[in-house]
């Protein structure tokens, strides 16, 4: 009997402790709606105290009142979380193509937006201002009659201000990718207001005294809430937990934590720039501990230049082959493909490879990749061209004799025109990798953080523009320089050699 319920006892425990650790490995209701442990938020960190970039020991992340709230529901769901950035315009359309998982940047779930993709509760509550110059009289709707506008790009108070604009004659609208773009286009006076919410206005007036803000009167849908992609089975969690979170008075304590003035301007790293004092205004000073940051986005940017060229030699040696084949159809190919790269531009490339891969074939191409897979097919097609003309201008008499000697045609190409060829075009190929370089600026437009990107983060989150700008553009400038010099030296050695 005592035997007995000894063994009973130890049985009850071993199937205790293995129906906790069962338990524990189970995934939670949630993760198995969507079938994994990670989800993937997207947000535009342009607005402090929402979102912005913060620096720690010169780490830079995501921080702000909407990734609290990401962290707690992710937390309370058992979902680990990952934040990635884009500009706002593009949120939506990287919803629609399945890229991430769930959208949280401040946005207000509108009908038009709601065609798109679908929306949690509203979590916060926020009203549309006109910011403007101190002392000047713009306060209200009416007063930006004849008056330039700047809007961000995307958003409600774009379509607000239009709206306004059909009521109020001579509004000149002027649409900007980032706020912290419009902080300056006001500062620089060349808008007169811009139409900003309240939140983040108040963090930017309290950084940048010159300028006020008013509240004005909504002009349709206002608040804040989580986009996901259309049917995505995370919205009803999300939003209960969201709930929840309103009940407990967690989102109060977020709000108060984030929104108080002195913490958003604080936050935001923002002291308020020293006033104007006449001549050259600009101020190295403050953005001094973010110059590592942007250093750090040196090694993507050589990272695509290099692979963009590299690749792109390849490619470019292969269509110039068939431009040269002698097999017309090959060649008639290779033409079409070079008019149409290099009759198109560059950006809309980028953005269709990066925007309708997803769509077309289902793939879900990384930014990095989209970046170099575009950049290697745009330069290949200027590069055929150089290959071409350089093969071409190598003597036709060294071919004959080449292959008088019997040398076979492969051979030859590669023993004999290759190298004489290469010698030629070398100044044509150090240009095309001088101008990679510097378009490897525009992936800073698909959200990889390069040196343009890492340049304009600090910027957005110092709240000036135009010292992180002028530095990005030292480094470029060194980088190129590098470059010429190392290519001049090649160049003399091969000249040496004979
Ligand atoms: N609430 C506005 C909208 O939905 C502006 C949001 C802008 N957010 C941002 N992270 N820049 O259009």
């Amino acid at each position: 009997m005592k035997r007995n319920s000894w063994v009973f006892t130890v049985l009850l425990a071993i199937t205790m402790a293995s129906s906790t650790i069962v338990i524990s490995y189970l995934p939670s209701s949630a993760q198995s709606l969507v079938g994994k442990e990670e989800l993937t938020m997207l947000t535009s960190p342009d607005y402090p105290p929402y979102e912005f970039y913060e620096t720690k020991d010169g780490n830079r992340q995501i921080v702000g009142f909407d990734v609290d709230i990401a962290n707690y529901i992710a937390k309370e769901l058992r979902f680990k979380l990952k934040v990635t950035e884009s500009d706002f315009n593009g949120l939506i359309p990287a919803l629609q193509a399945n890229r991430v998982d769930f959208v949280m940047a401040g946005m207000t779930p509108t009908p038009e937006r709601q065609k798109n993709v679908d929306f949690s509760i509203i979590y916060y509550q926020a009203q549309d201002t006109i910011v403007a110059p101190k002392g000047s009289n713009i306060k209200k709707a009416t007063d930006l009659s004849g008056k330039r506008v700047g809007v961000q790009l995307g958003t409600i108070q774009e379509t607000n201000a239009k709206k306004i604009a059909e009521k109020v004659s001579g509004i000149q609208l002027k649409q900007l990718n980032r706020v912290p773009e419009l902080i300056q286009e006001l500062k620089a006076k060349r808008i007169d207001a811009a139409i900003i919410e309240d939140t983040i206005a108040k963090g930017f007036i309290s950084a940048n005294p010159e300028l006020q803000f008013t509240p004005i009167p909504p002009e349709g849908p206002s608040g804040s809430a989580i986009a996901f992609p259309k049917g995505s089975p995370m919205v009803e969690p999300f939003s209960r937990v969201l709930q929840q979170m309103k009940d407990k008075g967690e989102i109060e304590r977020l709000a108060s934590k984030w929104f108080s003035a002195s913490t958003s301007a604080a936050a935001a790293g923002a002291q308020a720039p020293a006033a104007p004092k006449g001549g050259l205004n600009l101020d190295f000073g403050r953005i001094l501990p973010d110059l590592p940051f942007v250093l750090q986005g040196i090694p993507l940017t050589l990272l695509f230049t290099i692979s963009s060229v590299f690749f792109g030699l390849i490619w470019g040696t292969i269509l110039s082959l068939l431009k040269i084949s002698g097999v017309k159809p090959l060649a008639a190919v290779a033409d079409a493909y070079t008019s149409i790269f290099r009759g198109t531009p560059l950006l809309l490339q980028l953005s269709l490879v990066y925007f309708a891969t997803p769509q077309l074939i289902g793939y879900n191409i990384p930014a990095l990749l989209a970046g170099i897979l575009t950049f290697t097919l745009n330069s290949g097609a200027y590069m055929s061209e150089t290959i071409r003309g350089g093969i071409l201008a190598v003597d036709k008499g060294q071919r004959e004799a080449a292959m008088s000697l019997g040398v076979p045609y492969w051979t030859m190409l590669i023993d004999v025109i290759f190298p004489q060829a290469l010698r030629n075009i070398l100044p044509a190929l150090v240009n095309e990798t001088i101008s990679l370089l510097k378009d490897s600026s525009l992936v800073s437009t698909i959200g990889v953080v390069e040196l343009l990107r890492s340049a304009q983060i600090v910027g957005a989150n110092k709240y000036i523009y135009f010292e992180p700008l002028l530095f990005a553009g030292l480094i470029y400038y060194v980088l190129v320089m590098a470059l010429t010099v190392a290519a001049s030296n090649l160049e003399r050695r091969l000249r040496k050699s004979d």
